[in-house]
């Protein structure tokens, strides 16, 4: 199922010849003309900034896509976070469970993959497909009303779905309440470069949808999670070129003429890299909090 492509391809492991920049430029993996053959689809995936990415099957990652392609924004957030084995992984609206399957497969993390929308059975067919049972544990939980021990993972993960339910100015103090003090919270979620309050950007306003509200900057992230003075930030960024290449993937997916739920590449189309992007964020929790709250425990 997750064939290694590393074995068969000489692919680039450096991570220094990545993208071009995101106004003008080639493209990081120009796609073909209309009437040229279809290219290789591992060829299209390939981006030298994600090498691990590379070792796995293209067909399957587009079969289980939900959005932008989560193993790039995986291995993005794994980069600024330090992920041992044997360390207990909280992975929140893992969707598919593909980001769970690449943490335990190249870090040999033990992962709850939790989600909302993904029945656990349908994930746990995926993680065991992969041969990863042993570290892969899908849950079936809403993100207010988790079913673990407060600090018992020694890190949380979530990529392209903590947007959905922690712009919360509470829901932190919630969140971190299931990691064990020092341990890492990282983030990747869809974000705009800055803060665009309530004008949006005339020309994405034909492509825009309400819920894009919850997309913000680094900045904003940054100061949302600060001001709580319950964690400390270590990184809060945003993914080079972000825009090209979530523009990159919604484009081949569209030519690979897989289903999809829903499209954003007018969207990005008409964005030419001037608002969208990925924001990462990671911090560790405080042993103790700053500012001690006698309604909320923490
Ligand atoms: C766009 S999908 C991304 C899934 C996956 N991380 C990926 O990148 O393929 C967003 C995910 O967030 C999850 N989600 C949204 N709101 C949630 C909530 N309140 N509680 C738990 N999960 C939630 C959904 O179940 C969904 O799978």
């Amino acid at each position: 199922m997750i064939r290694s492509y590393l074995a068969m391809r000489n692919v680039r492991r450096d991570d220094d010849a990545v993208v071009s920049s995101s106004r003008g430029g080639t493209p990081i993996n120009s796609l073909p003309p209309e009437d040229s053959p279809p290219a290789d689809l591992a060829e299209l995936l390939a981006v030298p900034r994600f090498p691990r990415c590379a070792g796995y099957d293209p067909e399957w990652v587009i079969a289980n896509q939900m959005g932008p392609n989560v193993l790039w924004l995986t291995e993005f957030l794994s980069q600024a976070m330090d992920l041992r084995p044997g360390m207990r992984v909280l992975d929140m609206g893992c969707g598919k469970a593909l980001s769970s399957i690449f943490l335990a497969r190249e870090f040999g993390v033990q992962v709850w993959a939790t989600d909302l929308w993904i029945p656990a059975a349908e994930n746990l067919e995926r993680v065991q497909e992969a041969g990863l049972e042993d570290l892969g544990f899908p849950v079936h939980a809403e993100a207010h009303a988790l079913p673990f021990a407060e600090r018992f993972f020694d890190a949380a993960f979530s990529v392209d779905a903590y947007h959905y339910f922690g712009t919360d100015d509470l829901y932190l103090g919630y969140f971190a309440r299931f990691v064990r003090p020092d341990a890492q919270i990282g983030i990747v979620v869809p974000g705009v470069r800055q803060e665009i309050g309530d004008v949006i950007p005339p020309g994405l306003r034909p492509f825009w949808n309400w819920d894009f509200g919850s997309f913000h900057s680094t900045a904003w992230w940054r100061a949302h999670w600060e001001k709580t003075g319950l964690v400390a930030i270590a990184t809060a960024d945003i993914l080079p070129n972000g825009w090209e290449i979530w523009l990159q993937w919604e484009e081949m997916w569209e030519k690979s003429g897989r289903p999809r739920p829903h499209s954003n590449v007018e969207l990005l189309r008409a964005d030419t890299g001037h608002v969208l992007g990925f924001t990462r964020v990671v911090a560790r929790r405080r042993a103790e909090p700053l500012y001690p709250s006698p309604l909320y425990s923490s």
